[in-house]
C-alpha cells in the first residue's frame, strides 16, 4: 500500500499522479492504479499517514485522515466547493508513484511565453532569459541568437532567473539543467529559490527555520528536480544561483512545477480538460499499452475491441495483431504492436489503398505514440456513433497504426518520466542503434547506378532491391528495422506518416543528400504531390498554423510554412521514408510534431486537438490520384507486379497481388502506361479532380508471345523489371532467414541469462 495523503482544495485543478481531471459528486477511491477519468468511483484506503509531505498552502485544506474521517470532510468540501464552481477538484499527492505533485508550467512545452522569463542579467541576446528552458538546443555554433541556455551577465550570487506564471500558482519545485552547447561547460552547482505575488517583495523558500539550498547539475545534460520541503502559492518565482561550475560561468535551463490556482485577478479560469473528445489521455507504457483494450489478448487473430474508457463495444472489429514471427520483436522481445482498423479487418481487399503511421522510432518522441493510441479510440468510437467522416474513412481504408516502433527505447525514457529523460535517453534501441539511419540506403545505389549508366532510362526508379550485404546475420541492423522492412513488404501500403517529435516541422524525401553534403534540398520525383502532403499536415495542426507561434530551438521552419526537403534540412542516409518511397510504393513523410519531446501527460488532450484534424486530413490523402486494376485480357485475372509509369514523373509503382494499384497524384491530367512480363504495354490518358476521390483507370493487357517480348526488349527496352523483383523478392527471403537465426540465438541468450540468474 503505497502512502500517501490527500489534499481537498477549492483549486480547479485535480491531479493525480501525471493525471488531471475533475469530477462531481462521486466518492473518490484510491489505491495503486491509477484510474481513467471517467471512471472515477473509488472509496478511499488511508491506512498509512504519508510522511515528509509538502504542506499546502492555507487555502488547501489538508486531509490527512482515516477513513471514517474522510467521508466527513469530502462532503463538506463537495458542498463548499460547489457553491463556487458546480466542480469539486481534488488534488492527490501519491509520494510513491510520483515525484511530480504538480505538472510543469510549461518553459520547455513553450506554453509559458518569452516575455513571462526575466532575468538579472544575461551574457548576450542569444543566451537571454527566453533560452531558459528545458531541453532546449543550440545550433551548432555558440554565440548566435539561439543560444542554448539562459546565462547570467555577471558571476555572483545575486542573478537570477524569474518566471511570472501570471496567476496564482502553488509552486512546488524546479527542474535544472546545464548549458546545451558543443563547445562550453557551464552548469549551476547550487542555487536558492524564492518566491512573491508581485515581484517587489521576495520571499524564500524556506526549509524548516532555513533558507532551502537546492542541488543542481553535475553536467550538461541530466535534469535534476528539487522538491521545494514546503509549496508556496505566489505569482512570481525565481531561481537563484550560488554555486556553478567553477571553470564556467552561471547558465542554466530550468522547468518549474506548479498548480494554477483560481484567481480572482486573472481573467481565466485554470485549464483542466482541454478537448471536446472524452480519450484516454495519458502516457502508456509497454503493459498500459497492451491493457488499453483486451484486443492486445489475441495474436493474430480477430478480436472486436472493448473500449475502456467509453464502455461501448467497438464494432469495427480492430483487429490487433502482433506481426512478423512469434517471439521477435524488439531486442529485449517486447512486441511491434499494429493495430488495424478496418471494416473487414485481417485482409487486403480489392481497390482498397492500405494506410500506415508508425511513430516512436525514437523511443523518447513519445507524442506520436498517444496521439495513434487517441486516434484508434476516436476512430472507434465515431465508427459507431456513425460519424460520416469516419465511416466513410474506414470502409474506403485499411488503416494500420504502429504506436511504438522502439518499445526498448520506449521504456527507458518513461521510467525517468516525462520532465526527466532529457534529450536523448531512449531514442536508440536497446543495442544502440538509431532506427532512422538503419533502412538501407538505396538512395546512393540508385544513383550510382544512374551515374555509370549510359542510357539514364534504363536504370530503375523504384523497387530497388536492397543490397546483398544487407540481408547476413552480420549486418547491423536492429531487430525492429527488419521486422518493419518485413511488414513493409507484407502489405501494399500506398501512404504513411513517421511520427517523431522535437521540433514543429514535416519534412518530405528524400532525406538523404547526393554526395554526402550535409544539406541541400534533393527532391524525388514526386516533389510536388510530397510538397502537397507535407502541406496537408502541417496547414492544418493547430500549432504550427499559428503565426504567432515561437521557433522551437534554433531554426525558423515558419519562413517555408513549415515544411522543408528533409535533406535541407540535414542528411540522413538509410531513413525510413528514403527506404519506402524506393523500395515499395508506399509515399511516407516525417512530422515532427512538438518543441518538447516527451510531454507532460497534462499536455495530451491539447495536444490531441492540436493534430486531430491533421491526422484524419492526412489519411485521406490516400484516396488522390488514380487506382485500378490490371487484369489479363483473356482471363480477367488480376496481374500482379506490372509498372505503372506516369509521363513526366520518374518514379513508377507496381501493382499489388490482386492486380490493384494506386499513384498518387496531384490533380491534372496525366499520360499513363503500364507494363507488365509477358503482355504487350497499354496507355490510356486519366484525368485527376481536386477531390481527393481518386481516379478509377482499370487496364486490361493482352499477353504477347516470347518472341514478341524479346524484340520490345531489344529495341532498347529497360532492363527486364521482373529480373528486379526477383531479385527484390530474394533478398527479403535471405533477410527473414538471417533475422530468424539472429532471434534463434538471442532467445537462446536470454534463456541462459535467466538460468544463470
Ligand atoms: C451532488 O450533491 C448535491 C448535494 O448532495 C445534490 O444536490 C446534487 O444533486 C448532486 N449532483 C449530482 C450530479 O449527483
Ligand atoms: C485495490 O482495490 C481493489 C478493489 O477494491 C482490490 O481488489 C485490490 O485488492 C486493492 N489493492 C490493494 C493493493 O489494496
Ligand atoms: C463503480 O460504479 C458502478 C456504478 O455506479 C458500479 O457498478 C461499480 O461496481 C463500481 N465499481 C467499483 C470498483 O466500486
Ligand atoms: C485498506 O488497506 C489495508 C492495508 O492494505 C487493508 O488491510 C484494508 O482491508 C483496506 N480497507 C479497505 C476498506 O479497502
Ligand atoms: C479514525 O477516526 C475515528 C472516528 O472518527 C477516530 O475515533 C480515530 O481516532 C481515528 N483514527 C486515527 C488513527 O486518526
Ligand atoms: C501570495 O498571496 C497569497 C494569497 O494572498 C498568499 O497566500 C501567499 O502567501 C502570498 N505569497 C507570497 C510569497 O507573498
Ligand atoms: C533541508 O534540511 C535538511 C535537514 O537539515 C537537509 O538535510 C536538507 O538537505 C535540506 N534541504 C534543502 C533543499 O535545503
Ligand atoms: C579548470 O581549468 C584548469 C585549466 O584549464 C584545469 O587545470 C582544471 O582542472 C579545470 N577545473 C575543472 C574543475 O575542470
Ligand atoms: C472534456 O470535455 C468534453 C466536452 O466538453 C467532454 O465530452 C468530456 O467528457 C470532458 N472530459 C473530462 C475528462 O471531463
Ligand atoms: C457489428 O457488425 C456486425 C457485422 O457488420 C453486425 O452484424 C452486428 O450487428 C454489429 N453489432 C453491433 C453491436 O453493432
Ligand atoms: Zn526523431
Amino acid at each position: 500500500m503505497p502512502a500517501f495523503s490527500v489534499y481537498i482544495c477549492t483549486a480547479a485543478l485535480l491531479c493525480i499522479a501525471h493525471d488531471c481531471l475533475s469530477f462531481e459528486n462521486q466518492t473518490v477511491n484510491y489505491n495503486e492504479t491509477i484510474s481513467l477519468k471517467n471512471e472515477l468511483n473509488l472509496t478511499l484506503n488511508l491506512t498509512e499517514k504519508a510522511t515528509n509531505k509538502p504542506q499546502p498552502a492555507e487555502d488547501h485544506s489538508q486531509g490527512e485522515k482515516n477513513t471514517s474521517d474522510y467521508g466527513k470532510e469530502m462532503k463538506k468540501e463537495t458542498t463548499g466547493a460547489k457553491q463556487i464552481k458546480g466542480k469539486i477538484n481534488i488534488y492527490f499527492n501519491l509520494l510513491s508513484l510520483s515525484p511530480l505533485d504538480c505538472p510543469p508550467l510549461g518553459l520547455e512545452s513553450l506554453r509559458v511565453s518569452d516575455d513571462q522569463l526575466q532575468a538579472s542579467s544575461s551574457l548576450s541576446f542569444g543566451l537571454g532569459a527566453h533560452r531558459g528552458r528545458l531541453n532546449i538546443q543550440s545550433g551548432l555554433e555558440d554565440d548566435d541568437e539561439y543560444d542554448g541556455a539562459w546565462c547570467a551577465g555577471t558571476e555572483d550570487q545575486e542573478q537570477w532567473l524569474q518566471l511570472d506564471a501570471r496567476r496564482q500558482t502553488l509552486f512546488t519545485g524546479v527542474i535544472l539543467q546545464g548549458r546545451n552547447s558543443i563547445w562550453s561547460l557551464n552548469w549551476v552547482r547550487t542555487y536558492k529559490v524564492q518566491f512573491s505575488n508581485d515581484s517587489v517583495l521576495w520571499q524564500p523558500c524556506m526549509n524548516g527555520s532555513k533558507e532551502a539550498l537546492f542541488v543542481g547539475n553535475e553536467d550538461l545534460e541530466t535534469p535534476v528536480l528539487a522538491l521545494f520541503p514546503e509549496p508556496s502559492v505566489a505569482r512570481f518565482i525565481r531561481i537563484n544561483p550560488q554555486s556553478w561550475y567553477s571553470n564556467g560561468t552561471i547558465c542554466l535551463r530550468a522547468e518549474v512545477l506548479g498548480c494554477s490556482l483560481p484567481d480572482p485577478s486573472s481573467p481565466d479560469p485554470p485549464e483542466t480538460n482541454r478537448s471536446s473528445d472524452d480519450l484516454d489521455f495519458r502516457h502508456h507504457n509497454y503493459n498500459e499499452m497492451r491493457k488499453t483494450g483486451q484486443y492486445w489478448k489475441t495474436e493474430g487473430k480477430r478480436v472486436s475491441w472493448d473500449g475502456k474508457v467509453s464502455n461501448q463495444q467497438c464494432n469495427t472489429s480492430v483487429q490487433l495483431s502482433t506481426f512478423y514471427t512469434k517471439g521477435a520483436g524488439s531486442y529485449t522481445g517486447l512486441k511491434l504492436y499494429v493495430m488495424e482498423i478496418s471494416d473487414s479487418p485481417g485482409k487486403h481487399e480489392l481497390g482498397e489503398p492500405e494506410f500506415r503511421y508508425v511513430a516512436g522510432m525514437h523511443g523518447n518522441e513519445v507524442l506520436g505514440r498517444e496521439l495513434l493510441l487517441n486516434l484508434m479510440q476516436f476512430l472507434c468510437r465515431e465508427y459507431k456513433r456513425g460519424n460520416q467522416r469516419v465511416v466513410q474513412l474506414v470502409k474506403e481504408t485499411r488503416i494500420h497504426l504502429l504506436p511504438s516502433m522502439n518499445p526498448d527505447g520506449y521504456e527507458t525514457a518513461y521510467e525517468k518520466g516525462s520532465e526527466l529523460s532529457g534529450w536523448a535517453l531512449g531514442r536508440y534501441s536497446f543495442e544502440g542503434i538509431d532506427m532512422n539511419h538503419n533502412f538501407p540506403d538505396l538512395n546512393n545505389i540508385m544513383w550510382d547506378a544512374q551515374e555509370l549508366a549510359t542510357d539514364k532510362r534504363r536504370v530503375s526508379n523504384h523497387y530497388i532491391p536492397m543490397p546483398e550485404y544487407y540481408t547476413s546475420t552480420d549486418a547491423l541492423i536492429a531487430p525492429e528495422t527488419r521486422a518493419v522492412i518485413s511488414w513493409m513488404q507484407d502489405i501494399p501500403f500506398v501512404l504513411s506518416a513517421n511520427l517523431h517529435g522535437g521540433e514543429l516541422v514535416v519534412t518530405y524525401p528524400f532525406d538523404c543528400t547526393r554526395d554526402w553534403i550535409p544539406r541541400e534540398d534533393t527532391p524525388t520525383a514526386d516533389n510536388d504531390f510530397f510538397r502537397w502532403l507535407a502541406a496537408v499536415y502541417a496547414s492544418t495542426n493547430l500549432v504550427m498554423a499559428n503565426p504567432e507561434r515561437r521557433v522551437c530551438h534554433t531554426e525558423d521552419f515558419q519562413q517555408h510554412n513549415n515544411i522543408i526537403n528533409g535533406a535541407n534540412w540535414h542528411t540522413v542516409p538509410g531513413s525510413m521514408n528514403d527506404f519506402s518511397y524506393l523500395h515499395t510504393n508506399c509515399f511516407e513523410i516525417t512530422v515532427e510534431l512538438s518543441c518538447d519531446k516527451f510531454p507532460h501527460a497534462a499536455e495530451l488532450p491539447v495536444e490531441w486537438e492540436n493534430n486531430k484534424e491533421s491526422l484524419l486530413l492526412y489519411m485521406e490523402q490516400v484516396h488522390r490520384g488514380i487506382k485500378g486494376v490490371i487484369r489479363d485480357k483473356d482471363t480477367k485475372a488480376g496481374i500482379a507486379n506490372a509498372v505503372i509509369k506516369v509521363d513526366g514523373l520518374d518514379h513508377d509503382i507496381r501493382s499489388a497481388q490482386d492486380g490493384d494499384y494506386w499513384r498518387l497524384l496531384n490533380p491534372g491530367d496525366y499520360k499513363v502506361t503500364v507494363w507488365a512480363e509477358g503482355y504487350f504495354p497499354r496507355i490510356r490518358h486519366c484525368a485527376v479532380g481536386s477531390e481527393p476521390r481518386a481516379t478509377l483507370c482499370d487496364f486490361t493487357l493482352t499477353r504477347t508471345t516470347q518472341d514478341r517480348l524479346k524484340q520490345i526488349l531489344a529495341k532498347g527496352g529497360k532492363m527486364p523489371r521482373d529480373n528486379q523483383v526477383r531479385i527484390r523478392a530474394m533478398r527479403m527471403r535471405k533477410l527473414r532467414a538471417s533475422t530468424k537465426i539472429l532471434n534463434r540465438r538471442r532467445e537462446q541468450q536470454q534463456r541462459l541469462k535467466v538460468r544463470r540468474k
